[in-house]
């Protein structure tokens, strides 16, 4: 048993560890350890908890040890099990169970109270209201999202006329049992109500929004599992509880806003734009207007054999393709012709966070090769070769000029602007955004159609005749 100081001692530590641990998350070269040290921090918080609370000592510790270890060997081997294009989805799962585990704590504390006559003072109370609700929307929101990503439920945005009217009152009433449940007689016929009509707000909010938006949704809902955790710790009293809630709440939402910046989007388009073309797909076959200049793999070749410099836009096709291996292998060979090689990363391309980093670090292309938007942008005048490797709305020039076009103003990789734009896609298929991209059709552009793994192979191969 440890009580007073030594608790305070533990949690503090946790909370320092975590907060390491996020600056540590800021590059790839320290996320690895970064992600170790919040774990530390989590088991540091996890003992502590365990050996402070007296009720926990009566209770059977072997259940405990039980659950934690089925828990952490789910966790393990679908951690090391799971494929980098299905990460989005598993933390979609995370997510929601975390937000699931808030609301039954909640709803069990409400319980204890009840059966104990109800003295549960009013601040706690609303507090455990608030992460009843918040985390069943967690839960089921998430459990949707997974549904999406998994392609267990459409990825297009399901919606029917008056869903917003319905929304709206399912919402208001949540509001409202909420409120009886603060101010009228105690009940756990409402906090089950209440509990229920949550989880439907979760999963109303999510399927009107189109699969491929679905990061941004995790993040946000993230977050509110963060928010709904914090809330749990102050009324549970456990100080690391309420320190890691704040800090995923706030990094979800730091996180959410970002991604949508950089897709120069609102959260509210995001929420209720049913944007996109739904799971994650490009709609291929739809055709872009004017005449693209179609190239052999050869006769790119031959371009590769005079340059000086290339910089290589991966995009959403390369993960599609997971070409990032042979990637590798075509870095290695322009560097070994004497041809300096850059990446450029947007950060918004592919489908989540940091998505072409964690590939290309996969395949062991050094981090001090890519740049990011801001740093590579001036570089593009000097560069004689752009190659794009399915990058579709990243590179599109409309966004810098045309009003009309819904990725007006969001920041673009100027490829255009280089001596020459080797293009890698499969088709005339469109992005994410469902757009045509003036750049395919340009005087400095040339394509190069097929499956990007399989361009690319064969691209390294020709370059052995040079
Ligand atoms: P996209 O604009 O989605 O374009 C991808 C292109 O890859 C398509 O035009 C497709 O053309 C091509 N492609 C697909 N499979 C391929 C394959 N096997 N081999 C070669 N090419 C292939 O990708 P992007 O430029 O990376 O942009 C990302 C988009 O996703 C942005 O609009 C962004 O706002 C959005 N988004 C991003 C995130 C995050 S956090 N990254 C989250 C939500 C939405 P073909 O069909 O002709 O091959």
């Amino acid at each position: 048993m440890i009580d007073g100081w030594q608790v305070d001692a533990g949690y503090l530590t946790g909370a320092v560890l975590f907060i390491v641990a996020l600056k540590m998350l800021n590059s790839p070269v320290t996320a690895r350890r970064g992600n170790l040290v919040a774990a530390l921090g989590m088991l540091i918080a996890l003992i502590t908890t365990l050996l402070s609370l007296r009720e926990v000592q009566q209770m059977n510790m072997a259940y405990i040890g039980a659950a934690v270890a089925v828990g952490g060997v789910i966790g393990l081997v679908s951690a090391r099990k799971v494929q980098m294009t299905a990460m989005p989805q598993m933390v979609a799962l995370f997510n929601g169970v975390g937000g699931g585990a808030v609301a039954l704590v909640a709803f069990i504390e409400y319980k204890i109270a009840f059966d104990s006559g109800f003295k549960m003072d009013s601040v706690p109370l609303v507090t455990a209201i608030i992460s009843a609700i918040i985390g069943s929307i967690s839960f089921s929101g998430s459990m949707i999202a997974f549904g999406k990503l998994q392609e267990l439920l459409p990825g297009k945005p399901i919606t029917y006329t008056g869903d917003k009217v319905v929304n709206f009152l399912l919402l208001a009433g949540v509001l409202a049992m909420a409120v009886m449940g603060i101010v009228g007689q105690p009940s756990v016929a409402l906090i089950s109500g209440l509990l229920g009509a949550s989880l439907a707000v979760g999963i109303l909010m999510v399927l009107p929004i189109g699969g491929a938006d679905m990061p941004v949704v995790i993040s946000l809902l993230n977050s509110f599992t963060g928010l709904a955790a914090g809330l749990a710790g102050f009324v549970l009293s456990n100080t690391a509880l309420l320190i890691g809630g704040a800090l995923v709440g706030a990094s979800g939402l730091i996180l959410t806003l970002l991604m949508c910046t950089a897709m120069n989007r609102s959260l509210e388009n995001v929420l209720f734009g049913a944007f996109g073309t739904g799971g994650g797909e490009t709609a291929s076959g739809t055709t872009v207007g004017g005449h693209m200049k179609s190239y052999s793999v050869d006769d790119a070749a031959i371009i590769f054999s005079s340059v000086q410099n290339v910089v290589i836009v991966p995009g959403y096709g390369m993960a599609v393709a997971q070409a990032q291996h042979v990637v590798k292998e075509l870095t290695d060979k322009l560097t070994k012709m004497g041809v300096d090689v850059k990446f450029a990363i947007h950060p918004v391309a592919g489908r989540m966070p940091g998505h072409m980093n964690v590939l290309l670090a996969e395949a062991d292309i050094p981090y001090d090769m890519l740049y990011d938007l801001d740093e590579i942008n001036s570089a593009f005048p000097e560069t004689d070769v752009s190659l794009i490797i399915g990058a579709n709305d990243v590179v599109n020039p409309s966004a810098r000029h045309d009003k009309s076009s819904p990725i007006y103003g969001m920041p673009i990789l100027d490829v255009d602007k280089s001596r020459t734009v080797i293009v890698i896609k499969r088709g005339r298929g469109v992005g994410f955004a469902g757009i045509e991209n003036e750049l395919f059709t340009m005087d400095n552009t040339i394509m190069v159609f097929g499956d990007a793994k399989q361009v690319v192979t064969k691209l390294v191969g020709a370059l052995d005749n040079f």
